[in-house]
């Protein structure tokens, strides 16, 4: 099967030059409708799905992003590959607003979502010890070192519920653990993209230093729009450069994303 980039992010992605057959699709699925409606393209001759995860002039709190749907609607449309695009605080000094990191482990600190398509009656425990497909963020490594940005490969994110920022105590608390970056949307998305058996990769668009460091305010959204608008170009061409490493069929990646169900489910068949 030919591959399908599903790309989550902000609404800046887009505009991306030379998407062809552009046309925006509405979904509906058993979790509800999801953000937004897809647009869906070809770029370089590989399929391509965007989703605004807060919705076109961002309707969603962190808190309120219909993660399942968004997955399932992804899923539906045929993607096999998804790439989350996520504005995050920075909990490193060498980690600087404007850089990149593509995420490899998460924290997750949400406790108020739906974290999981299993339930009552159909019970499932997938690994996410490896939340992230090691293939497919070699993959966005490799665009954005030929984009020429700033990129750091490898690093822990926090996911946070907000939608307040930390506080100073958590914010040095977190580094204390020696996370790499925070934000309020990374889970449960991966998680889900492992039920799913999607290959899931995170690219972070470091917005800000969170509010422990020294030399800079608290963190403010007027700053964290300011920095993801300017990044978003940046990360438009990141997007662009994928397709031409992705294209040809799926292959099976070391990470096992797409057998992550095979051993997770423990109710019997009815
Ligand atoms: N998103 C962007 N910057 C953030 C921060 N400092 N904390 C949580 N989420 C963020």
């Amino acid at each position: 099967m030919d591959r399908m980039i599903g790309v989550i992010g902000g609404s800046g992605l887009y505009d991306i030059a030379g998407l062809e057959e552009p046309a925006w699709v509405s979904l509906e699925t058993p979790w509800g409708a999801p953000s937004d409606q897809i647009l869906t393209g070809r770029l370089s001759g590989v399929k391509m799905a965007f989703l605004p995860r807060h919705g076109r002039g961002h309707v969603h709190t962190p808190s309120s992003v219909p993660y399942r749907a968004n997955i399932d609607a992804l899923k539906q449309l045929g993607v096999t590959d998804v790439v989350a695009v996520s504005a995050v605080g920075s909990l490193k000094e060498a980690y600087a607003p404007g850089d990149f990191l593509i995420v490899d482990q998460y924290i997750d600190r949400t406790f108020a979502r739906e974290k999981s398509f299993f339930g009552p009656g159909l019970v499932g425990h997938v690994s996410v010890a490896h939340p992230v497909c090691a293939d497919l963020a070699a993959l966005c490594a490799q665009a954005a070192k030929s984009t020429g940005l700033t990129v750091h490969e490898g690093g822990t994110y926090v996911a946070m519920e907000g939608p307040q920022f930390s506080t100073k105590a958590e914010s040095e608390l977190y580094r204390s653990w020696g996370a790499d970056v925070i934000g309020m949307t990374g889970m449960p998305e991966a998680k889900l993209a492992r039920e799913a058996e999607l290959h899931y990769a995170c690219i972070a668009m470091i917005t800000d230093y969170d509010c422990w460091h020294p030399d800079h305010d608290a963190v403010d959204v007027a700053q964290v729009i300011a920095v993801a608008q300017k990044n978003a170009a940046k990360a438009r061409d990141l997007l662009s450069a994928l397709p031409e490493l992705i294209a040809g069929p799926q292959e099976t990646c070391a990470t096992g994303c797409g057998a992550a169900l095979d051993c997770a489910v423990m109710t019997a068949p009815g």
